[in-house]
């Protein structure tokens, strides 16, 4: 439980009269309900709970490093009776009301407890923690070609040392199979911790920060304890659902300092998803390992003296694309390769500095046709392509009042003229996902929402400045990235339709590298739509690249589907290409060239590794992904793909469709009962979503019905699931958060972390994932963490270090939740990135 939390309740209680002896029952039922009606009445003492929990626990650690243990699994038989002596002494100041309850209420703690304990049972292997169990189970699983890893995998989750950390995991699962008393026990035995710590002197002077929220919140507490008793009393049946709504209608009477009510039904979420699955009391070893050892790093690291980046790039630094250093030292850039991804040895941990006369950005819808000048003020595009309509600066908006170089009359007539030329793309219904390559301002994957469909835009930065930016900007999906010697970061055979107008990628040459590369990713069946010069205009230069073209499309068995004449509208033509859906034209080519792929060539490898010259065959057998096309929009969205066995075991250890299925409810509940009520969050003022750790992409489906759009990375150390994610519709990215994301700063309004840091600290610097974090999101986006308790209590001591506002924490054994928001605040020392100077 959410040790510290009810804990703070109670030492806020102290002042209280009543004394008692027993506690250990009593304190739980009361703290546990405390706790529910904290989340459920306000922002702002979880707020204060989250600023007092891990500094308790810091205290804690300090004073008693066998303690970390028990916090975490909560259920150490030696430490009970280690604390019980100090315990009766705290417990009676704190509780006399709780007490009142426990003569009614043990049984149902109990029943209740139980109950927790089924949804352990329940949910077992459903657990989005873990990595040991879920990454063993890809390797055994990898011959189904579903689950490959995009790269070695990473070797800290084996070997776990089994020291006293064992008895830890061993004695919870001992506290599971055994007496309830046992096990409640164990849990008041947590909060008696905590009221020794609280008690220590130590406490106030760690209270800094919060303090002034303490105040207020501390009276809050006070009347929530009273309210809870009332509750409890009344409701000795243990129905967990009526006590939740009996403790809403206390909390609806007690709504002082709440704006964000949380949801009557939340708890229930928040607790055995985060319990989820025996995987995670596995590991259980693993965290406290990684606890000590975090505690060992982090006493230095608890006052992170944040930096300012200094570099060329200044407020729009990208790591991975401004290493100069790296592009000085190429050797050619024939290929773009100075716009590729050049990483800096070690990813900076200085904090991207904010531009001057930021203003918070414009709410989409509108900011698809105006966006402030001050949030990217580069004027160059401006001037470059003031001529093609595409942007203008109007007073203090820069404005998009066409769309692009193709459709400066208009993207949604352009959009429909394409559908018009080939019914078969079907906007949102057959076609759904697509890839924007060159996609200057984003013009066409703004207006495209329009039909439903979901478009991943790229273009290089680079002199055409910022055009990612401006997109990112107006709330349009973009990255940048270039077609140059790399693959793109995505898989193979994902795209419905792949767009280029006059995106200025020279598709004929070298054998139709490129082109290649856009055949891989295409969906067999799917569109490659073209609409540039060459389609219509008649000079020499356009004629020959269409003569190129259309040998290379014939080689590669591309149908062209339809040539339109222009169009009145916009003046441009459209050209329509087919991927084949079967390999007998490949075999029937007189000249193998471009040659088929080599068999042990995986289509779904994709990071960092070199174009091939060559086309993957089209899978046919039906089992197989790429054999049939998906469902249609949106019936795609909820359907486990028909590639997916049973026979294969799926990221949370079930047979796959079903792991997906249940993967896909579990977000739906935890969205609508919690993320959308009770994180503090207004979710009208949000757009740009990652979901920096997605599995099958259940976050963004669960968001569907909302204004925004999620960008789904899977981390290239997690279960390649990427596929999946795009059979539903959804969209995404493979990425190593060891190094910095290409995106432009404060492009992001939401970043969410489901179990990420905790792995990545195990591979690399987390400091640097924190400042990436800091880098990605707008001033005032929101980050949604979970994972366990004790990465929780660093990230947050990480970004309060940021001033980052808490708005909501919470916990339950090993698991926590934490919703923080972006500040406007900037260090004042500066750090110099010598390799980011130009
Ligand atoms: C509650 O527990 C106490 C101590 O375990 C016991 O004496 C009491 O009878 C119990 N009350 C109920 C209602 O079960
Ligand atoms: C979560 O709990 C609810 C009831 O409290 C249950 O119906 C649901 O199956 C549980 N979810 C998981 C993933 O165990
Ligand atoms: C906290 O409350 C005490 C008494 O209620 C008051 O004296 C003090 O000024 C308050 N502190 C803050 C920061 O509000
Ligand atoms: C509480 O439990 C007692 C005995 O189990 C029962 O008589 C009483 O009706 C219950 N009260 C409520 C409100 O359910
Ligand atoms: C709290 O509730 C009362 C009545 O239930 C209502 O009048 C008041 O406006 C509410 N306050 C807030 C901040 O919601
Ligand atoms: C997890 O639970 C499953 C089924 O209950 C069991 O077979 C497996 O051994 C458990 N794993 C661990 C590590 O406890
Ligand atoms: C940034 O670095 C450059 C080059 O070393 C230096 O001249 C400049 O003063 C630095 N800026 C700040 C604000 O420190
Ligand atoms: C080709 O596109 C044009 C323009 O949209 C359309 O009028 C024509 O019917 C299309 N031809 C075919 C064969 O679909
Ligand atoms: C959420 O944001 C929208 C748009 O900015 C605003 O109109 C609305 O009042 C906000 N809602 C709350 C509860 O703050």
């Amino acid at each position: 439980m959410a040790l510290g939390k009810y804990t703070r309740i109670d030492n806020n209680r102290r002042s209280s009269s009543t004394y008692c002896s027993t506690v250990t029952i009593v304190v739980f039922v009361a703290l546990c309900l405390v706790g529910i009606w904290i989340m459920t009445s306000s922002s702002v003492v979880p707020v204060q709970n989250g600023d007092d929990n891990p500094q308790e626990k810091k205290s804690e650690v300090k004073e008693e490093g066998t303690q970390v243990i028990t916090e975490s699994s909560g259920s150490n038989a030696q430490q009970f009776e280690d604390n019980t002596g100090d315990l009766p002494d705290d417990a009676t100041k704190g509780d006399g009301n709780t007490n009142l309850a426990q003569g009614e209420s043990n049984s149902s703690t109990e029943e209740k407890q139980e109950k927790s304990q089924e949804v352990y049972a329940s949910s077992e292997g459903f657990k989005l923690s873990d990595g040991v169990k879920t990454s063993n189970d890809q390797e055994s699983n990898s011959d189904d070609g579903i689950f490959k890893k995009e790269e070695k995998q990473s070797d800290s989750d084996d070997g776990v040392p089994k020291t006293d950390t064992d008895e830890s995991s061993g004695g919870l699962r001992d506290s599971e199979e055994n007496s309830k008393q046992k096990k409640s026990d164990a849990e008041s035995d947590g909060d008696e911790k905590k009221f020794d710590s609280g008690d220590t002197e130590k406490k106030s002077d760690l209270d800094d920060s919060g303090s002034k929220q303490d105040n207020s919140s501390s009276q809050t507490n006070e009347e929530t304890v009273d309210t809870q008793v009332e509750v409890k009393v009344e409701q000795n049946d243990s129905n967990a659902l009526e006590k939740r709504s009996d403790e809403k209608d206390g909390n609806q009477e007690k709504n002082e300092s709440s704006n964000e009510v949380f949801p009557s039904a939340a708890l229930p979420e928040l607790l055995n998803e985060t319990v989820a699955q025996n995987g995670s009391f596995a590991t259980q070893a693993t965290e406290s390992k990684n606890e000590k050892e975090a505690h060992l790093s982090s006493n230095g690291q608890n006052g992170f003296s944040w930096k300012l980046c200094n570099s060329t790039a200044g407020p729009d630094y990208i790591p991975c694309l401004d290493n100069w250093q790296a592009i000085k030292n190429l050797h050619s850039t024939k290929h773009y390769e100075h716009r590729e991804r050049h990483c800096p040895q070690e990813p900076p941990t200085c904090l991207v500095p904010l531009l001057e006369g930021y203003k918070h950005s414009i709410e989409w819808p509108k900011s698809r046709e105006k966006i402030w000048y001050s949030n990217v003020p580069h004027t160059k595009l401006a001037e470059y392509k003031g001529h093609q309509n595409w942007v203008k600066v109007t007073g203090e908006y820069l404005t998009f009042p066409g769309g692009g170089t193709q459709f400066k009359h208009g993207a949604l007539h352009y959009i429909d003229f394409i559908q018009e030329s080939v019914p078969d793309i079907a906007w949102g219904k057959r076609s759904r996902v697509v890839l924007d390559v060159g996609c200057g301002v984003a013009s066409f994957g703004g207006f495209l929402f329009d039909r439903n469909v979901l478009t991943m835009s790229f273009a290089p930065k680079d002199e055409h400045e910022a055009q990612v930016q401006f997109a990112l900007e107006r709330g349009i999906p973009a990255i940048s990235a270039v077609m140059g010697t790399q693959r793109l970061p995505f898989p193979g055979k994902v795209f419905d339709v792949v767009h280029c107008a006059r995106c200025r990628v020279p598709w004929h040459i070298e054998g139709g590298k490129l082109l290649l590369e856009l055949n891989r990713v295409l969906r067999p069946g799917g569109f490659f739509v073209w609409s540039a010069t060459p389609i219509y205009q008649k000079l020499t230069e356009d004629v020959e690249i269409w003569r190129a073209m259309s040998e290379l499309t014939k080689a590669m068995c591309w149908k062209l589907v339809n040539k339109t004449s222009k169009d009145a509208v916009n003046g441009v033509a459209v050209a329509v290409y087919r991927k084949p859906t079967s390999n007998e034209c490949y075999e029937q080519r007189s000249q193998q060239e471009p040659p088929l792929c080599k068999q042990s060539d995986d289509p779904n490898a994709a990071w960092n590794v070199p174009l091939q010259d060559c086309m993957h065959k089209v899978p046919v057998d039906s089992s197989e992904r790429g054999s049939q096309w998906p469902e249609q929009w949106p019936a795609r969205l909820d359907k486990s793909p028909y590639w997916l066995m049973s026979s294969q075991v799926g990221v949370y250890g079930k047979a796959a469709p079903e792991d997906f299925t249940t993967d896909n409810e579990h977000w739906k509940r935890v969205v609508s009962k919690s993320y959308l009520k009770g994180l503090g969050i207004n979710w009208s003022t949000v757009r740009n979503v990652m979901d920096m750790r997605a599995v099958y992409g259940g976050f963004a489906a669960a968001l569907k019905d909302l204004n925004v759009w999620v960008m789904n990375v899977v981390p290239i150390d997690s279960p390649d699931t990427l596929p999946i994610i795009y059979e539903r519709g959804l969209f995404g990215i493979y990425h190593d958060w060891c190094e910095s994301f290409s995106t432009y700063p404060r492009s992001y309004d939401l970043l969410h972390a489901d179990h990420l840091f905790s792995k990545v600290k195990k591979r690399c610097n987390m400091v640097a994932l924190i400042a990436e974090v800091d880098r990605m999101l707008r001033p005032e986006g929101k980050l949604i963490v979970r994972d366990d308790v004790e990465t929780i209590n660093q990230v947050e001591n990480l970004v309060k270090s940021m001033q980052w506002e808490v708005r909501m924490t919470y916990s339950k054994d090993a698991e926590g939740l934490l919703s923080v928001q972006k500040s406007l605040w900037r260090p004042k020392e500066v750090e110099t990135l010598t390799y980011a100077l130009a």
